[in-house]
């Protein structure tokens, strides 16, 4: 049978098995809600409950679909111009698990930027892949990384012509996307397989005024956090590939490896009704959406001691295009930190950003906002500026943008060697010169600063200090006040 993309066939199949009032045998131990605590019960609703099911004949096989979930992935496939589409239940960083693994296997190369979420590092962790790193493009006006430059991808498959895939995040969390078809011609040319975490990217296809999506570049495989930014719950997202130069049975089964064997259906479905919504009104949605993110920017940059960057940045180095709904704001001229105008936004003014960084704030406008949200949050900011300016020599770390991304650490084993192997605890103050063996990652966005294998350096202690010192939470070590840090004994 061939659906529309009106239909939601995921969904219709699991409320016919709702309405056709069976007695439930099978998992979940709760039976669609009737055995679990009553405040939670009450908490999630009867009807939803009754639509949290499992695997049983009629509801598909996730692994190996051949029912209502094939069909329900066939439409997604279908909408995003892909060969196949795979629903993903932990994440986007499930979906570069997989699709790192389905690529670059143990010793092999793969070549990602230093700016990597923490999933990519994870991701090459488990395959026991070499990462070979490229340095983004950094502004240094705003302190923040843009994307790799076609040039860097250029030079270093050049240098390393052995390397089985490379891999780009785009568009980045700010929404910067970089010549990714141009990237893609590049590494097609040099026979390596084009992946894209595309993570920021689930809207792309729906607006002429976004950037172009990785499909359309001619990616190989890509992964979309659908939860992110269109109407999904969190942690579904969405893999898309093209047949060609991937062996797409070997996704598949990566696809397996990395995700439980019990998929929580509401959240398949809302891959299904996220899908359905977009292909019937997403253009819409998402002009909208542009259409407030432009205006809350134009009315920003009106404000004294506030910078929220849009298109003028379009041209400069890793800036090839830009995604207009991700609105950045750069509050350094106000003599704070962006953590601390984070905090003031959520306690005085109850507006929380997605996440801040040394000196910018990034909110995100998607279909779920209103007039209503973005004039408010034009009004807080533009109280917050009258109220909080303070000279800069009070801010809490005025050094901070000129100590960014400091050099490159130098890779000296492989992540998963170094994770794997003989380690001590040594304090951070005095670890310049040792290998560090895990991921230190500061949060948000989870963008690692040092990684499994990289020799650890002074400018680097130094750089993790002043994020410390300006309110930013580090994530991954086993000590997390990073006063003392597992290196690789030798
Ligand atoms: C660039 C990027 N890639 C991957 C991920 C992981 O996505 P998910 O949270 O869907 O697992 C994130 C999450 O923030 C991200 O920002």
């Amino acid at each position: 049978m061939h659906f529309k993309q009106t239909d939601t066939p995921l969904l219709a199949a699991m409320e016919h098995y709702v309405k056709d009032g069976v007695i439930p045998f099978h998992t979940p131990g709760h039976k669609q809600g009737k055995g679990m605590y009553p405040t939670l019960q009450n908490l999630i609703g009867k009807e939803a409950l009754s639509l949290d099911l499992a695997l049983i004949d009629e509801l598909d096989d996730f692994y190996e679909p051949y029912g209502c979930i094939k069909d329900a992935q066939d439409l997604a496939a279908e909408l995003y111009g892909a060969d196949h589409s795979f629903f993903v239940i932990n994440g986007t960083t499930g979906g570069i698990y997989a699709m790192i693994l389905a690529t670059a296997g143990p010793g092999e190369k793969i070549i990602v930027p230093r700016n990597a979420h923490r999933s990519i590092i994870g991701g090459i962790i488990f395959s026991g892949a070499i990462p070979i790193y490229m340095q983004p493009e950094i502004d240094d006006e705003l302190g923040i990384a843009m994307g790799v430059s076609p040039e860097t991808v250029s030079a270093t498959v050049a240098e390393h012509p052995d390397a089985k895939a490379v891999l780009i995040i785009n568009p980045t969390y700010y929404g910067v996307a970089t010549d990714l078809k141009q990237i893609v011609e590049i590494v097609h040319q040099h026979d390596m397989v084009a992946l894209v975490d595309e993570a920021h990217g689930p809207h792309l296809k729906f607006s002429q005024r976004l950037p172009l999506q990785a499909l359309d570049a001619g990616a190989d495989i890509c992964a979309q956090s659908s939860h992110k930014i269109i109407g999904a719950l969190t942690q579904a997202s969405l893999v898309h590939c093209r047949e060609g130069r991937i062996r797409v049975f070997h996704l598949k089964a990566m696809l397996q490896l990395t995700q439980s064997s019990s998929p929580n259906y509401i959240m398949l479905a809302s891959l299904d009704v996220a899908r359905m919504q977009m292909a019937v009104e997403g253009e819409k949605l998402i002009e909208k959406s542009i259409d407030l993110a432009n205006w809350a920017r134009e009315k920003i940059n009106t404000i004294p001691g506030l910078i929220c960057f849009g298109s003028e940045k379009i041209g400069n180095p890793g800036v090839f295009d830009f995604d207009p709904t991700k609105v950045t704001v750069n509050v350094k001229a106000l003599g704070l930190t962006g953590a601390e105008a984070e905090k003031i936004l959520r306690h005085e003014y109850k507006v929380q950003a997605e996440l801040s960084d040394s000196y910018n704030l990034l909110f995100m406008i998607t279909l779920g906002d209103s007039e209503y949200e973005v004039k408010f949050l034009v009004s807080a900011l533009t109280d917050l500026a009258l109220k909080y300016a303070r000279p800069l020599a009070h801010a809490g770390g005025g050094d901070l943008v000129h100590a960014l991304y400091p050099a490159m650490p130098k890779g000296v084993l492989s992540p998963r060697d170094a994770l794997f192997g003989k380690t001590c605890m040594m304090p951070f103050d005095q670890s310049a010169g040792m290998i560090c063996a895990e991921i230190v990652t500061c949060y948000p966005p989870g963008i690692p600063v040092l990684c499994p294998g990289e020799e650890i350096t002074q400018e680097m202690i130094h750089y993790c200090q002043l994020l410390q010192k300006n309110g930013m939470h580090i994530s991954g070590p086993e000590d997390c006040t990073l006063k003392r840090i597992k290196v690789v004994n030798r």
